[in-house]
């Protein structure tokens, strides 16, 4: 069985996403699991968080394929393939494909292959150029015989991140107790869906292609991305009390999930 892959996500940033992957890395890890984590923030925040400056340095310097998550798809960029993932062994149970501030310059690329994924013909480089991230995860995944891979993104609805999401198979959602929060899961719920259902328009068109039938070992993500429930960032406690203007917030997030064309509507 294929390891889970697990995200978080808001479009509003600072919410906690790239903490709470690193505990949850560490809590897995502790529980007997073997995680794979994937930095797929250009930020490479997370990266940060598990190695020193002079390894990351050494790692950007030494520029290896496979050696970060923009060193696999760079080749992608020219007329070649994905380079295999080359992981970090942070411990016997944690395994870390780093981040790359280089990975930016990718967006362009996964924002020009989008449409051309639903043409007649040349569908086969398109299909994998957006299902890059997933086959590299999921290529380190058995590598590493992972239990669980959880990945970190950056807090935008671009290109990217459509490509980080499209390869998750749940997505948990963040929120701080405020205003920007839960504006961003509003505009969050129509971005998921809709690139869910452009996702399985692009897959549908790949089965249907003569294209297909001669490259049938291109396997695919589903683009399931489920959403599995929502955090709330701790607020400043006073007396044992939310400190009001948290506590507003905090008390409407419910009805703003249950009321907004949210992710978790579906
Ligand atoms: N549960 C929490 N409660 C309070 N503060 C937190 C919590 N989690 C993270 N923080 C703090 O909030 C700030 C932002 O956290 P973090 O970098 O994890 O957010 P992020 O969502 O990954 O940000 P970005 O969108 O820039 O990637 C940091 O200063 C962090 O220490
Ligand atoms: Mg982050």
């Amino acid at each position: 069985m294929k390891a889970p892959i697990l995200t978080l996500f808001n479009n509003k940033g600072g919410v906690g996403k790239t903490s709470l992957i690193y505990h949850l890395a560490w809590m897995f890890s502790e529980l007997g699991k073997t995680v794979l984590i994937a930095d797929l923030d250009p930020q490479a925040n997370l990266t940060a968080a598990f190695l020193d400056e002079d390894e990351i340095e050494g790692i950007w310097l030494r520029a290896e394929p496979g050696s970060t998550v923009f060193k696999c798809v760079e080749p992608l960029t020219g007329v070649g393939d994905i380079s295999p993932p080359l992981l970090r062994r942070i411990t016997e149970k944690l395994y870390l494909l780093p981040g790359d501030v280089a990975l930016s310059s990718f967006e362009d690329i996964l924002s020009v292959e989008w449409p051309k994924a639903l043409g007649d013909s040349n569908l086969y480089r398109p299909m994998r150029i957006l299902s890059a991230f997933w086959q590299i995860m999921d290529a380190g995944a058995s590598d590493v015989e992972a239990d669980v891979v959880l990945v970190d993104i950056g807090p935008n609805l671009g290109a990217i991140n459509r490509s980080a999401l499209l390869a998750a198979d749940f997505v948990a959602i963040p929120l701080g107790a405020d205003l920007f929060s839960l504006q961003g899961l509003s505009n969050l719920g129509p971005s998921l869906r809709s690139w869910r259902s452009s996702w399985r328009k692009r897959l549908e068109n790949w089965e249907e292609s003569t294209e297909n039938r001669s490259v049938s070992e291109l396997q695919l993500p589903s683009g399931k991305m489920k959403p599995i429930g929502y955090l709330c960032q701790q607020h400043g406690v006073r007396l044992d009390r939310p400190v009001k203007a948290y506590d507003k917030w905090v008390q409407r997030i419910p009805q703003w999930v249950r009321n907004i064309e949210s992710p978790f509507s579906d």
